[in-house]
């Protein structure tokens, strides 16, 4: 795919991502799961290739969907309700004036319909849904269950995996999600050696006792430049960082951080948001972010499902990346370090 595609492809995301904070990373994640079942189910090179630029954009159509809407916690009426499921064909729409993006149209436009027939924008069941979309919605309901969301914190990985094989043959294509089954890790809980940087000391022991509860190995940075030089050794496996702190910002720690640890997640906890902000965040590939007060549940849940994956979709367990992951992964890289 032509460079200039690919500079669109990454200009698209983030301008959704700048809009709709809390989908920071999903459309990464989708797409890293997408590859994952792609490659059990053995597609061909050319189609993992539109699923995982499918899976990226699959969502672009939300730009179109009122502020208001995609951030109201609670229950939507139905007017609202009918106002975002138009997404998909808004997503149909942006993208159908590239020429090089006609084969993920249908994939994009079908990534809500349900196996059973129930789902939008057409009705469409069983095989007369595109493949690419029906690994798209295993796929996506999956990183939005166990992702925290401003009204809710993350489902528990065993709970989300059940919900799945519940919607087997309903919501789901069942052959599809047997193949994400057989990606997803299913055995002990991960633990892993964590890093706090918050200049409120309040914060760092709930922060420190509520993870060491869990058996995870915690150490807790009052000063962020401490946190910088330390983080050099490079084996951590978790940061939680907070923004605003006055000797150095959250952000500017990122800025240092990724120039020697480029894929450590991170989860970022404020109770501040602002635009310039959030697009720093998004350039420096933070995994998540939590709307100060955090409750430890949510936060404890945030970091078990950042160690479940690691290796998984992170690490040696990834799929090789195609050239266009390589692309867009190094364009992500020269958009950091020239910001
Ligand atoms: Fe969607």
């Amino acid at each position: 795919m032509q460079r200039s595609i690919l500079a669109l492809i990454r200009t698209l995301v983030l301008t959704l991502e700048a809009k709709d904070i809390y989908t920071f990373n999903h459309s990464r994640m989708v797409s890293a799961y997408s590859l994952s079942i792609g490659q059990r189910l053995k597609l061909k090179d050319r189609e993992l290739e539109n699923l995982e630029v499918a899976s990226i954009l699959h969502d672009i159509g939300k730009i179109a969907v009122r502020e208001d809407i995609l951030h109201k916690r609670g229950a939507l009426s139905a007017v609202e309700w009918e106002h975002v499921k138009r997404h998909p064909v808004a997503s149909e729409r942006i993208l159908c004036f590239v020429e090089e993006l006609a084969e993920i149209l249908p994939i994009v436009r079908h990534h809500h319909e349900h196996y059973d027939g129930s789902g939008y924008p057409d009705g469409l069941a069983g095989e007369a849904i595109p493949l690419g979309a029906r690994v798209i919605a295993v796929a996506d309901a999956y990183d939005a269950m166990t992702s925290v969301r401003p009204h809710r914190g993350a489902m528990l990985v065993p709970d989300a995996i059940e919900e799945l094989r519940k919607e087997a043959g309903k919501q789901f294509d069942p052959i599809v999600v047997e193949a994400f089954l057989r990606c997803v890790p299913v055995g002990p809980k991960a633990v892993g050696k964590i890093a706090v940087v918050d200049d409120d000391k309040t914060v760092l022991d709930v922060f420190r006792r509520s993870l060491e509860r869990e058996g995870h190995s915690v150490v807790v940075f009052s000063n962020p430049r401490e946190a910088v030089e330390r983080l050099q050794a490079r084996d951590f496996d978790v940061l939680i960082l907070d923004i605003r702190m006055p000797e150095l910002s959250g952000v500017e720690v990122l800025r240092l951080i990724r120039q020697f640890e480029a894929e450590l997640p991170v989860i970022v906890c404020t109770g501040f948001s602002d635009l310039a902000n959030d697009l720093d965040l998004v350039n420096s590939r933070v995994a998540s972010l939590i709307q100060k007060p955090v409750h430890p549940d949510i936060l404890r849940a945030e970091v078990a499902r950042l160690l479940a994956h690691r290796d998984r979709f992170f690490g040696l367990g990834m799929p090789s990346p195609s050239p266009l992951s390589a692309s867009v992964a190094c364009m992500a890289q020269v958009a950091s370090s020239e910001s």
